[in-house]
């Protein structure tokens, strides 16, 4: 993190843990309860937001060496990325292009020469050529197979991570575009360098944006956290900024205090505090002292999202597997607290005993993040 703005915000943040204050917005905020599970609403926030930004579907080191390939769906895409022999990275949609059927199976791996549909057996080269159909002359004598190559997605490798716009309307991606001035900060850090270290997904019973609205606010740490890390932060003390369309947070630990008592010399914030970005719309990256991780909330319906985590760690610690196991752990942990409550809170909008969500002062990073989201769909109505 450069070190003018690395200064700043030790600063803010220590002001703040000193007395007891936290980053404010003007006023409380309301966004109506229909946001959080009408249908309109999310075929708007899939078409406007999602369908036409990139979001991180892999760390760059998953996809190091040739022949290795995850695959992911979003937004209902299923897609397959692969590393080629010349080094390419493609992202294509993950399906047949004879009768439709999924062609990659598994969620990652290795030695990857093509694709072997599982139905008819038609053959797909490592670039998506079309380059084998069983029977073709007596079967299909009209067939072009220029025109039949597997279905591209726009794919960039950018600042570490592997970045697709879950579309296929064509046009191209600009990650640094959609970054704007976040862009640099996630550079700082290196994330190249980082290596990938585990993943887990599970399905959730709640809208995207309680997901998102979970993790941008402490208010609730010493109360929703008491048993899993409350007595690690430091509880209702934030710094949130708005970066373009995107949000940066910084979450004190209890550790920083030390901080007042050592005055001036380098004082790195990472050491005592959680720094997040919202990648908008709906990617959370925790950046810690050594690791990072990833909590990304895929939408997959008004009511339904999954929840994807990737830690990654830095390459000059992976043998620490021991440490990285215990921290994994304490972060799965209240993560899991924080996705019951969504569920929970889910369950409680549509119960219809509360018309809208009220936001405090001090759950800026929420009214941040939202402010961004009304502004997006208001720029893109429905047709
Ligand atoms: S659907 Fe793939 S070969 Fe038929
Ligand atoms: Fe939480």
């Amino acid at each position: 993190m450069e070190r003018t703005l690395e200064h700043d915000l030790v600063e803010r943040t220590l002001t703040h843990v000193r007395d007891r204050t936290t980053d404010l917005v003007a006023a409380e905020t309301r966004y109506s309860a229909r946001d959080y599970y009408d249908e309109d609403r999310y075929r708007h926030e899939i078409d406007a937001v999602f369908r036409r930004r990139p979001t991180i579907v892999a760390h760059v080191s998953q996809l190091a060496r040739p022949g290795d390939f995850v695959t992911e769906t979003v937004c209902g895409l299923p897609l397959v990325l692969n590393r080629t022999s010349e080094g390419t990275v493609n992202a294509f949609l993950n399906v047949c292009r004879h009768r439709g059927a999924r062609l990659v199976g598994e969620a990652a791996g290795g030695r990857l020469t093509g694709f072997l549909c599982p139905y008819h057996a038609w053959t797909y080269g490592p670039d998506g050529d079309l380059r084998n159909v069983p029977d073709e002359a007596a079967c299909f004598p009209n067939l072009d197979r220029s025109a039949m190559g597997l279905v591209r997605v726009p794919v960039e490798v950018r600042h570490g991570f592997v970045w697709v716009t879950p579309s296929t309307a064509g046009g191209g991606l600009d990650v640094d575009g959609h970054l704007g001035p976040m862009g640099p900060e996630l550079a700082s850090f290196g994330f190249d360098d980082y290596v990938f270290y585990s993943r887990e997904s599970e399905p959730r019973s709640c809208n995207w944006k309680l997901g998102v609205e979970g993790f941008l606010e402490n208010y609730h740490f010493a109360v929703l956290h008491k048993n899993s890390t409350a007595p690690i932060f430091v509880h209702n003390v934030s710094t949130v900024d708005r970066l373009g369309d995107h949000v940066r947070g910084v979450a004190p630990k209890r550790s920083m205090a030390r901080f007042l008592e050592a005055e001036g010399g380098e004082r790195e914030l990472r050491q005592h505090a959680t720094i997040l970005y919202v990648i908008f719309p709906s990617t959370c990256l925790f950046v810690e002292r050594s690791h990072a991780s990833l909590l990304q909330f895929l939408p997959e319906g008004p009511d339904r999202s999954r929840v994807v985590i990737t830690h990654l760690v830095s390459s000059d610690s992976l043998r620490l597997r021991r440490l990285w196991d215990e921290n994994i752990r304490l972060f799965n942990s209240a993560v899991v607290e924080d996705l019951d409550m969504c569920d929970s809170v889910q369950g409680g909008i549509r119960s219809g005993a509360n018309r809208e969500l009220l936001f405090g002062r001090n759950e800026a990073g929420c009214v941040l993040f939202r402010e961004t989201l009304e502004e997006v769909l208001a720029r893109d109505p429905v047709n």
